[in-house]
């Protein structure tokens, strides 16, 4: 995980770094650190703890120069404290890196170098790098770009490097292993950083590096890129960016997670535009058109992915095995990269994520795809590690989502996720034409439907909200599609405001977790007007026979529930199959209530991170 950033021009680095580290502490920030080479030396600030921490005392010692690293931290070698925090430097005081990611061999390298005399002041694998790099500068390599590119070829693991020199304030070498590397490139002067967001006032145009490549940027001089093993040098290929600044930024919100939550009927329609013309009858989806034969012929679809995106892979299951009548398997990525899964060329995998770069579910449609299967990316950056592995994909349109609890990616996946299941379906004669019709209209009826559903963030939910914030347990329970919203929610609460909650199939309430129910334990049963509903009604009496507390999601009209439920949140009703796109949102704001009541760090709760780019 981690953040970095990196400038080199002519303006003042250091309120570039800062901004940029802010932008970017969605991916970590258990510390933050930044190098500055003033012409003459470089002045090196770190801290455990946000970057407005480290700010306290950056902002008040020099800072002037106009080469710069930054680093926002996620720990994984080594507790999150001062003197862990990025940047490194080596042992001479030389040079200088930041990193994203994990050297895996670091501790045997860690061992010969100690051999050799090196000391080291942190438990980061980060420090042996730096310091295999300085071992190998002194030893006769001619420039800092050699002395890294010789590293590297010796270190194995994930990288998005820095590395900048006391002596040299006119150049940074950066390099890319397996975690995300933007050059943006402006008149004269570079910036460097893990996504765009850093740089977006200053230039639009970047090139991402791929894995294996690297990047001297000198001052006054055009990139040179090349490879890391071969040497070779890389035609760099410059994007257009097309992001705002104002969609990365707060917009009047106290927080970007209410922000998000309310972005969604805008999300959502994005999300469908041009793809869903309901009008015409028809759904257009170049990445399933391309690869239509595959999913023609798919003996299996296996869906892959991590947290809410794996989440969004549960609902799609409902949805593509009712619509597309292909067996559905979904996966959490990181168990099935482990497991020596079976898969064939007439295997359709999916992979979801927000980020498009997390390392599990990378790695897992990197295993299938050598296996041959057909791997199809549902994104939401573009550009992203996932989407450029991926064989074919739809993008998310969900705009860039800051806080760290994922809320309008969930219903873009799935938006997304219906499409195309509507569409295989309807190629493979699955699904009468009238049919068809209805679902298409009512699908294009969801954006204003979550508009008018998020009208329930009203005084009741508030009131909601306050009576159970002290609550220590939470049940989430739901049936059929709206299990995984089920899941999800709980998977809200415990995220943002660190209350334990289960999500729960709610006729597998009776096999456990009917054993904590007491007047003390909320459950949350999302009971909509569906096949399930009478079913879900005797849960709810259950629940109730033991005195536990409900808070029923439910439909306008609904007696049946309204009379059991302590409180009732209405949902406007649609196909059972869309369902989840409206029934998450009440779920998304009862989360969002009750962290901000236990005054809890919405955007950015404890320990976790937006971008899991480690395993
Ligand atoms: C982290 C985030 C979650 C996200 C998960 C998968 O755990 O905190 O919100 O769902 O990673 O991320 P992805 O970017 O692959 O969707």
């Amino acid at each position: 995980m981690c953040g970095i950033v990196g400038y080199l021009g002519s303006k003042e680095a250091y309120p570039i770094l800062i901004n940029g580290l802010k932008r970017l502490e969605y991916r970590g920030y258990d510390s933050a650190g930044l190098a500055i080479h003033n012409g003459s030396e470089i002045k090196q600030y770190k801290r455990k703890g946000k970057v407005a921490r480290m700010e306290e005392i950056a902002a008040n010692s020099p800072h002037e120069g106009t080469l710069g690293i930054a680093h926002t931290r996620w720990a994984t070698h080594g507790e999150p404290n001062d003197v862990n925090s990025h940047p490194h430097t080596s042992m001479s005081g030389r040079f200088h890196i930041i990193h994203n990611g994990i050297i895996e061999n670091f501790a045997s390298i860690k061992e010969a170098l100690k051999s050799r005399g090196f000391t080291f002041q942190s438990d980061t694998d980060t420090e042996v790098l730096i310091n295999l790099i300085e071992d190998i500068y002194t030893e006769g390599a001619k420039s800092l770009s050699k002395a890294v590119k010789a590293a590297l070829n010796q270190v194995s693991g994930a990288y998005a490097i820095a590395v900048i020199d006391s002596e040299d304030p006119n150049t940074m070498v950066v390099a890319k292993m397996g975690s995300p590397l933007v050059v943006g490139i402006s008149d004269n002067e570079y910036f460097v950083a893990s996504d765009a967001t850093p740089f977006l006032e200053y230039t639009k145009r970047a090139i991402y590096l791929e894995d294996g490549q690297m990047a001297t940027l000198r001052r006054g001089e055009n990139i040179h890129l090349y490879n890391v093993i071969s040497d070779e040098p890389v035609e760099p290929y410059i994007h257009q960016l097309t992001l705002d600044i104002a969609s990365i930024e707060k917009g009047g919100y106290e927080h970007f997670m209410l922000k998000e939550i309310y972005e969604q009927p805008q999300s959502i329609h994005d999300s469908l535009r041009g793809r869903l013309l309901a009008e015409e009858g028809k759904i257009i989806m170049r990445g399933v058109s391309e690869y239509k034969a595959k999913f023609m012929n798919a003996e299996r679809i296996i869906i892959v992915g991590c947290g809410t995106s794996w989440h969004a892979g549960l609902v799609a299951e409902y949805v593509f095995e009712e619509l597309a009548r292909i067996p559905v398997e979904v996966e959490y990525a990181s168990e099935f990269r482990y497991r020596n899964p079976i898969i064939t060329e007439k295997d359709v995998v999916i992979a979801i994520s927000q980020s498009g770069e997390t390392a599990d579910t990378l790695a897992a449609i990197k295993l299938a795809k050598s296996k041959g299967a057909t791997i199809f990316g549902v994104c939401n950056i573009v550009g992203s590690s996932i989407a450029r592995e991926s064989h074919a994909g739809a993008f998310t349109h969900a705009g860039p989502e800051i806080g760290v609890a994922s809320t309008k990616a969930f219903t873009a996946q799935v938006a997304v996720l219906t499409l195309m299941a509507l569409k295989i379906g309807q190629e493979r004669g699955n699904i009468p034409k009238t049919q068809y019709l209805k679902y298409l209209h009512a699908l294009s009826q969801i954006p204003g439907q979550v508009e008018r559903v998020l009208k329930c963030n009203d005084e009741n939910l508030i009131a909601i909200a306050e009576e159970y914030a002290s609550a220590l347990n939470f049940l989430y329970l739901g049936r059929g599609v709206n299990f995984p919203v089920a899941l999800e929610g709980a998977l809200k609460l415990k995220e943002i405001s660190y209350i334990h909650a289960e999500g729960y199939p709610a006729a597998e309430m009776k096999h456990g977790p009917i054993a904590l129910i007491d007047e003390n334990m909320p459950v949350v049963i999302i009971a909509q007007q569906n096949a399930n509903y009478e079913k879900v009604v005797s849960n709810a009496q259950e629940v109730k026979a033991r005195k536990g507390k409900i808070i029923a999601i439910i439909n306008p009209g609904d007696t049946d529930m309204r009379h059991l439920a302590d409180h009732c949140i209405e949902v406007e009703e649609t196909d059972e199959l869309f369902s989840p796109l409206l029934t998450t949102i009440p779920l998304q704001l009862l989360s969002y209530h009750i962290a901000v009541i236990l005054g809890r760090n919405v955007d950015q709760p404890r320990n976790l991170a937006k971008s899991v780019t480690v395993e």
